[in-house]
C-alpha cells in the first residue's frame, strides 16, 4: 500500500520545463517563449544570483572590433586546438559562428558592454586567443548578462520559480513526461508535466574543496537527473582548473580572480619573486592556456617555491589605479571584502581552482539532444565545446548560442509531438525517495558527507593524478556511496534545505564516479588532466571517456573536423599577445 505523503503535491503542466534559471535555462526559456511555445523555468537558487552572475572576466565572438583580421573560422580553430583535438568540431564551428548574434540579441535587450570611444564594442585580451575577442563589462560581464536576460523573460512574462529543487526526470518508455521535486522553502512536493525538458542546471566542480562555486551550486546535479533517467555522461574527467584562486578565507577558499588580471598585464611570481611563466611558457607567459598556467602555479607550490599559505603571487599593483578600478572592479572589492587587502598596492596569493565542467551530460552538436526523446542540455551541464582546456569567455558564449538553438528545436518537438505518455510508476518511484529521506532513520548528514567527497575528491582527483590515486578514490568513494544510504534529512522552520543538501550529495556522488572511473580510464596527459603515471599525450586516446552507471565508460574516438579548420587548428600561429595588451 502507498505511504501516504505528509504535504499534498503540487501539479503542474507546461509544454516545456527550463531546468536552471541561470543565463543558459534563460537564453533557451526566452527563444520558447518567442516562439509562442508554454515554458515554465525553475532553479534551486535566487535567479538574480544564480551561478552565471559569477563569470566575470567576457564572453567570446570574432567581432573584429580592435583586431579586424579576426574571423569566427579563427575563432573556432583556436577553440579546437585548445581542446586538445577532444572538443567536437561541428559544436566548436555552430559556436564560432554564432557568437556574433550572440552578443547581437544581448546588444538589443540592453547589455552594458564596455566600449571604445567611438562607440564600437570593446574586446580585451583572454588566454591563447589569437586575437582580441572577448567582449566584457568590467569583470561583472556573467551578472550583466544575467540582469540582461531576466529582464528579457520578464518582458516576454516567462514564468519562473527559483525555489524548486527538482529530484527527478518523469520517463516512460524512454520518453520525458515531466520532472518530480519540492518546493526549498515550503517543502510542497511538485509534479510537474512537462512534454519536454532542457537541462540547465549545471555543473560539477563544488565537489572540489578549491571550487570557484559557491555552496549549494555545481553539485552534479545534472549528471544525476540524466544519468537516471538514461542518458550519458562524457568527459567527467576534463574539469577545468582556473589558475587563481583565493585561498583565504577557508570557507570561500577557490573564489575566482578572473583571468582579466592577467589579461589587464597582471603578473605571476613565485616566493623568489620570479616571474616563473616565462619559464613554462616565454611566448605567452600569463596568457598561456588555463591549463598550462595552472600546472605551472601547481608545479612552483609542489615544489617548494609558493608562499608560506600555498599559493603564488599575482601582482597587478604596477598597473595604473584607474584601470584596475574601471577593469577589474570586483576583484578589487572582493579582496578588500575577504581580506582587507588592496590590489592596487599589494600582491594576492592565489592557487589553482576548480572553475568549470569541460564534460557534462552527452549531446548532439546540432541541437544538444541527448540521446533520450525530450530531454535537451546545455550550458555547463552539457559538453562537447571544450575537450580538454576551454577557452576563457567561450561558456558564456555557448549558452547564448546553444540557449537560441535548443529552445528552438524544442518548440519544433513539442509541437509536432502527437501523443502524450505518462508512467504513475516513475511519479510513485519519486515520491517515495523523496519521503524515505524525510522520514528514515539514518543519522549520516549530508552536508558532513559533502565535506568528506570534497577532501577525496581533491586528495585524489586534483590537478595532477595517478592510478593508484584515483583506485584510493574510488575504494573511498564506495564508503560514502554506502553511508549516504544512511542519510536523513531534518527540515526546520528556516525550510528544507536540508532536503536540498541529501539530493545534492546524490548528485555529486554520481558526479564523483563518473569522474574517478573516467579519469582512472584516461591514461595519458591531455590539457587539464595531468597523469603522473602517464606523462605523455597518447594519440590512441584521441576521444572522449562516456560513462552510465549501467555501462561504466566507454571510449568515443573524436569526431573528425572539416579539412579547413583541422588546418587552421594545427598550423603554426604566432599567438604572443605583445602590443596588443594594456601592459
Ligand atoms: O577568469 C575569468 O574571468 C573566467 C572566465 C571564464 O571562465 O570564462
Amino acid at each position: 500500500m502507498e505511504k501516504e505523503t505528509p504535504q499534498p503535491e503540487r501539479m503542474m503542466t507546461t509544454a516545456v520545463l527550463v531546468i536552471g534559471t541561470g543565463g543558459a535555462g534563460l537564453r533557451a526559456a526566452i527563444e520558447l517563449s518567442e516562439q509562442g511555445v508554454q515554458v515554465l523555468a525553475v532553479g534551486k537558487r535566487r535567479k538574480h544570483d544564480a551561478h552565471t552572475t559569477l563569470a566575470a572576466g567576457g564572453i567570446n565572438a570574432a567581432l573584429g572590433t580592435m583586431d579586424p583580421e579576426d574571423s569566427w573560422q579563427q575563432h573556432a580553430a583556436d577553440t579546437l586546438r585548445e581542446s586538445y583535438m577532444l572538443a567536437d568540431p561541428h559544436i566548436v564551428e555552430i559556436v564560432a559562428k554564432n557568437a556574433a548574434q550572440g552578443i547581437d540579441d544581448l546588444d538589443r535587450w540592453g547589455m552594458p558592454f564596455a566600449r571604445e570611444e567611438d562607440g564600437r564594442i570593446s574586446q580585451r585580451f583572454f588566454g591563447a586567443h589569437l586575437y582580441r575577442r572577448t567582449c566584457y563589462s568590467g569583470d561583472y560581464t556573467g551578472l550583466e548578462i544575467q540582469r540582461t536576460l531576466l529582464r528579457r523573460a520578464q518582458e516576454l512574462q516567462v514564468p519562473i520559480i527559483d525555489s524548486v529543487y527538482i529530484t527527478r526526470l518523469l520517463v516512460a518508455d524512454g520518453r520525458i513526461f515531466g520532472a518530480y521535486g519540492f518546493d526549498i522553502v515550503d517543502g510542497t512536493p511538485v509534479v510537474i508535466h512537462a512534454d519536454a525538458v532542457i537541462l540547465a542546471a549545471g555543473g560539477h566542480t563544488r565537489i572540489w574543496r578549491h571550487t570557484s562555486s559557491r555552496r549549494d551550486e555545481n553539485t552534479g546535479d545534472s549528471f544525476r537527473l540524466a544519468a537516471l533517467a538514461g542518458a550519458r555522461i562524457r568527459d567527467a574527467e576534463l574539469v577545468q582548473f582556473h589558475p587563481s584562486g583565493l585561498l583565504e578565507p577557508s570557507d570561500a577558499a577557490g573564489t575566482l580572480v578572473s583571468e582579466a588580471a592577467r589579461g589587464e598585464g597582471g603578473v605571476l611570481r613565485n616566493s623568489e619573486g620570479e616571474r616563473f611563466m616565462e619559464r613554462y611558457d616565454p611566448v605567452r607567459k600569463e596568457l598561456s592556456t588555463r591549463d598550462r598556467v595552472a600546472l605551472a602555479n601547481y608545479t612552483e607550490i609542489a615544489e617548494g617555491r609558493g608562499t608560506e599559505k600555498g599559493g603564488v603571487y599575482l601582482d597587478v599593483s604596477h598597473l595604473p589605479r584607474e584601470q584596475i578600478l574601471e577593469k577589474l572592479p570586483r576583484v578589487y572589492r572582493n579582496l578588500i571584502d575577504m581580506q582587507m587587502l588592496d590590489i592596487t598596492k599589494e600582491p594576492i596569493e592565489v592557487a589553482p581552482t576548480a572553475h568549470y565542467s569541460m564534460g557534462g551530460v552527452w549531446v548532439s552538436a546540432d541541437e544538444h539532444r541527448t540521446g533520450v526523446d525530450g530531454l535537451w542540455a546545455i550550458g555547463e551541464a552539457a559538453s562537447g565545446l571544450h575537450g580538454a582546456n576551454r577557452l576563457g569567455g567561450n561558456s558564456l558564449i555557448e549558452l547564448l548560442v546553444y540557449g537560441r538553438l535548443t529552445g528552438g528545436d524544442a518548440a519544433q518537438y513539442v509541437q509536432g509531438l502527437t501523443e502524450v505518455k505518462r508512467d504513475p510508476a516513475m511519479v510513485h518511484e519519486a515520491r517515495e525517495e523523496m519521503q524515505a529521506l524525510l522520514t528514515g532513520g539514518g543519522e549520516e548528514s549530508p552536508r558532513l558527507l559533502q565535506r568528506q567527497l570534497r577532501d577525496l575528491m581533491t586528495e585524489h582527483a586534483g590537478v595532477v593524478r595517478s592510478e593508484e590515486g584515483l583506485l584510493e578514490g574510488l575504494r573511498k568513494l564506495a564508503e560514502l556511496e554506502t553511508r549516504a544510504g544512511h542519510v536523513t534529512a531534518h527540515p526546520d522552520i528556516a525550510g528544507f534545505d536540508d532536503l536540498a543538501h541529501a539530493f545534492d550529495l546524490y548528485g555529486s556522488l554520481l558526479a564523483a564516479r563518473a569522474t574517478l572511473e573516467s579519469a582512472l580510464e584516461r591514461r595519458e596527459t591531455r590539457g587539464c588532466h595531468n597523469r603522473s603515471d602517464f606523462p605523455e599525450q597518447d594519440d590512441a586516446l584521441k576521444g572522449n571517456m562516456v560513462w552510465s552507471p549501467s555501462t561504466g565508460v566507454v571510449f568515443e574516438p573524436a569526431a573528425e573536423a572539416p579539412e579547413w579548420l583541422n588546418k587552421l587548428a594545427n598550423e603554426w600561429i604566432d599567438d604572443s599577445p605583445e602590443g596588443k595588451l594594456a601592459e
